[in-house]
């Protein structure tokens, strides 16, 4: 009997666990068009509450989006202006009663990282009343950003999702945009080193070659 209540604990928990907060995986791209609609729709959809303070107007330029493009985004601003949100605090505090995160760092603030901003933006849907949720933050004040709680039809859920993955591919650069740099500076450490080893191993041999 305690063998069986056990075996039934043992099922039971991960499963009620994993109705609650299962995240939905995303596909982090890197690639410099995803990067630039992830930007623009970030820039549309999330920049007027949102900002990224650790992301320069010049650092989109540093990481390939063209001149023209960032101009446009930036106005009268500076390119060593930070991407502050529109909105002021004080008006966001009035609005929404919590003021809305930056998100420079929000991929790596959050347990699961790109998984859960991917499905927390995928989560909206309106429950029987019509009243919008969120079921993987089910007390935030964020209105849904991308309009997925009143969307049916599958293609533009699609694009939805596409949207929701762009923006968060830009938000996993932004939180390291020196990744890339220092991945690359690794290869030429450790390649510096393969080649060292090899002509102290030649050395090493010619050294040695002259005792019996
Ligand atoms: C109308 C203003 C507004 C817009 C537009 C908006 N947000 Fe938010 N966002 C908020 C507010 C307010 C919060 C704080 C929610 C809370 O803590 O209840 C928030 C919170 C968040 C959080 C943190 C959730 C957490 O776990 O604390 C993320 C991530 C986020 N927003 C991403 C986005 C993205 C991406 C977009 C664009 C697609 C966007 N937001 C658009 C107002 C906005």
């Amino acid at each position: 009997m305690s063998k069986l209540l056990i075996a039934l604990l043992l099922c039971a928990t991960p499963l009620a666990y994993a109705h609650e907060t299962a995240l939905t995986k995303v596909a982090v791209q890197t690639d410099l068009p995803t990067m630039e609609r992830g930007a623009d729709t970030l820039m549309n959809n999330c920049h007027s509450c949102h900002s990224l303070k650790y992301i320069k107007y010049r650092d989109l330029m540093k990481l390939g989006i063209s001149k023209q493009k960032v101009d446009g985004w930036r106005g009268e601003l500076g390119l060593d202006t930070p991407l502050l949100a529109q909105m002021s605090e004080s008006d966001a505090l009035q609005s929404f009663g919590t003021a809305p995160p930056d998100l420079s760092l929000m991929t790596k603030a959050r347990d699961g990282g790109p998984d859960y901003v991917y499905s927390y933006l995928l989560g909206y849907y309106l429950n029987a009343s019509g009243v919008p949720g969120n079921h993987i933050f089910p007390e935030t004040k964020m209105p849904d950003p991308l309009g997925v709680s009143g969307t049916s039809d599958p293609a533009q859920l699609n694009s939805i999702k596409d949207q929701a993955r762009d923006i968060v591919s830009f938000l996993n650069w932004a939180a390291d945009p020196q990744q890339s740099a220092r991945l690359r500076l690794g290869y030429y450490v450790i390649g510096y080193l393969l080649l060292l080893t090899f002509l102290l191993y030649l050395v090493k041999n010619q050294i040695w070659s002259r005792l019996d």
